[in-house]
């Protein structure tokens, strides 16, 4: 089996080899396969991932484009799944990363090293992805299982990707590579870009099968968190029931998930993931809006316009 599995990995490296590749400036490299970018590395769990995942009816896969607000769905969804486990007062997010309670398929799950088995996983799984739809394996779209997908405001999310890269990286967050990678964003060059198909196929995903994919904004859940949980309970096939609205459930679970509660637990603070890096990297302001003071003018307008002319007719803004 070793074996076989280093042949594996060796056509990787010359599949690989053929993808168009670009360069952030923040110095990662990004793939061109089959329409959309990856991160080049995450490409041996991507392929892997798009041919042997299975997806069971009852699995909760939750997508996002990074910086769109993964983490709060995380442990919302998590919650959520598993709240007739654990009271709210003694759940795992207490003392674990959310990330590293849902884990994600494409990187963490198939990859070099994966994280773990999926088989190891109780029912129902809650599993996540950043992939596009159109590059889902068949089998989720084949499958009865349920996907929600949040989105977020691209300026504020590719602000926060720029401070997501400098932590990881280990670099203090530089301006001055915003220009050149906010050009290269608009083209459509960022990880799992562009942008506009992520959003636009979820959007017409979530229209076509209403029941199996939910569409959410990060701006309308900090707006409105409570009506947003009960719609995503709903969604899970696990709605609040009166007596758990009565008794502040709903409440409960938004405030254990709250960016303030969150970012502050000492997991979030001081601890390391796998791979070394801090958790705190995942914890930054949480507002919206925070790119009026990163982005020029003449960016705005050029997004603007980029938004208007790519979603034209769908009854999709931001
Ligand atoms: P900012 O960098 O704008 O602060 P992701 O979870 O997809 O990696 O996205 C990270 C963004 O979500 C960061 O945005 C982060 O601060 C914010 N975030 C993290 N936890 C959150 C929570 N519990 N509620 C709301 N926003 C959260």
């Amino acid at each position: 089996d070793e074996e076989r599995m280093g042949e594996g990995e060796e056509k990787m490296e010359e599949v690989l080899k053929t993808l168009p590749m670009e360069k952030l400036p923040e110095g990662i490299h990004l793939s061109f396969y089959e329409g959309h970018w990856y991160r080049s590395t995450f490409m041996h769990g991507i392929i892997p991932f798009q041919q042997h995942f299975k997806a069971q009816d009852t699995d909760l896969i939750l997508v996002t484009f990074p910086k769109s607000g993964t983490t709060w769905l995380k442990a919302l969804a998590f919650t959520i799944a598993n709240r007739n486990n654990y009271p709210v007062s003694e759940s795992p997010l207490l003392t674990t990363n959310p990330h590293s309670l849902v884990y994600f398929l494409d990187f963490e799950i198939y990859g070099k090293s994966p994280i773990l088995k999926l088989e190891d996983l109780p029912s129902p799984r809650v599993l996540a992805t950043h992939m596009p739809h159109s590059a889902l394996p068949t089998s989720i779209k084949d499958s009865n299982c349920r996907v929600v997908y949040l989105c977020r405001n691209p300026l504020d999310m590719f602000i926060s990707y720029r401070h997501f890269v400098a932590k990881f990286s280990n670099k203090p967050f530089d301006p001055s590579l915003i220009e050149e990678s906010f050009d290269m964003f608009c083209r459509g060059v960022s990880s799992y870009g562009p942008f506009w198909d992520h959003v636009l196929e979820y959007w017409k995903a979530s229209q076509e099968r209403q029941n199996k994919v939910l569409f959410l904004k990060y701006e309308d859940m900090k707006e409105d968190p409570i009506s947003h949980l009960k719609v995503l309970a709903k969604f899970m096939g696990l709605p609040f029931s009166v007596e758990e609205e009565s008794q502040g459930v709903i409440e409960e679970v938004l405030k254990l998930c709250s960016f303030d509660n969150l970012k502050d637990l000492e997991v979030n603070t001081n601890e390391t993931n796998r791979n070394g890096h801090p958790y705190s990297m995942f914890f930054r302001k949480a507002e919206v809006g925070d790119w009026a003071n990163y982005l020029t003018p003449s960016m705005l307008e050029r997004m603007n316009k980029l938004m208007e002319e790519k979603f034209a007719g769908s009854g999709l803004n931001f």
